[in-house]
């Protein structure tokens, strides 16, 4: 896949990277974005968590997964006996991309082209971090990360290592439960969420 791409020598570190992408017009979203949403966490960081996009509140925020999603995240990491803190939380697609419905901005789904201009950025912050292990939230980090042969439904909890690259778990996203309604439906999923976060816990040294 392209996310460790070889070609990011000019920033030094994750400051210098974040103050990079701030003038990112590698694509069209950030024209209506407000802020660009980098990574957060910690520079020695052994676990890197990939989302897809920020949404309505971390666009404002200018954070990563601190919205319903971030909160459910933070809750199952919790369960799965995994510190969000010595995380690093970024996402597939920096910007956020979204349509108009009446006064909300409704989150619309980033295309292939944004997806692999940005990936662009992602590849630079795993090479700075070098985590022991990488979590694909959902599709598009999945497709970010492993390209489209690989399936969220067909392969979550399979941890996977593109030749010569990183360990990369394969999940769902947070959102994905939040869309379930029904309750026991939605607490199985909840389960196997942390069932799969729970393989975290073996990539953390200390
Ligand atoms: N969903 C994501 O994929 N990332 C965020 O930062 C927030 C919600």
């Amino acid at each position: 896949g392209p996310s460790l791409a070889r070609d990011h020598a000019e920033a030094a570190t994750l400051d210098d990277l974040r103050r990079d992408a701030d003038a990112c017009m590698r694509c069209d979203l950030y024209r209506d974005a407000t802020h660009l949403v980098f990574g957060e966490g910690p520079q020695n960081a052994e676990i890197v968590l990939v989302g897809e996009q920020p949404g309505d509140k971390e666009d404002l925020a200018g954070k990563p997964f601190v919205g319903p999603a971030g909160r459910l995240l933070d809750q199952c990491l919790e369960e799965a006996d995994v510190d969000r803190g010595r995380c690093y939380v970024t996402n597939a697609v920096k910007h956020f991309k979204y349509q108009m419905r009446g006064k909300k901005r409704l989150h619309a789904r980033p295309n292939a082209g944004e997806v692999q201009r940005c990936a662009w950025w992602l590849g630079a912050e795993l090479e700075l971090l070098k985590p022991r292990l990488v979590v694909a939230l959902g599709a598009t980090a999945v497709s970010s990360l492993l390209g489209s042969k690989i399936k969220v439904m067909r392969d979550r909890g399979h941890i996977i290592r593109p030749a010569g690259e990183v360990d990369i778990l394969v999940t769902i996203h947070p959102s994905a439960l939040l869309r379930i309604r029904e309750p026991d439906e939605k607490e199985r999923s909840r389960l196997a969420f942390i069932r799969d976060l729970k393989k975290i816990r073996s990539f953390l040294r200390h």
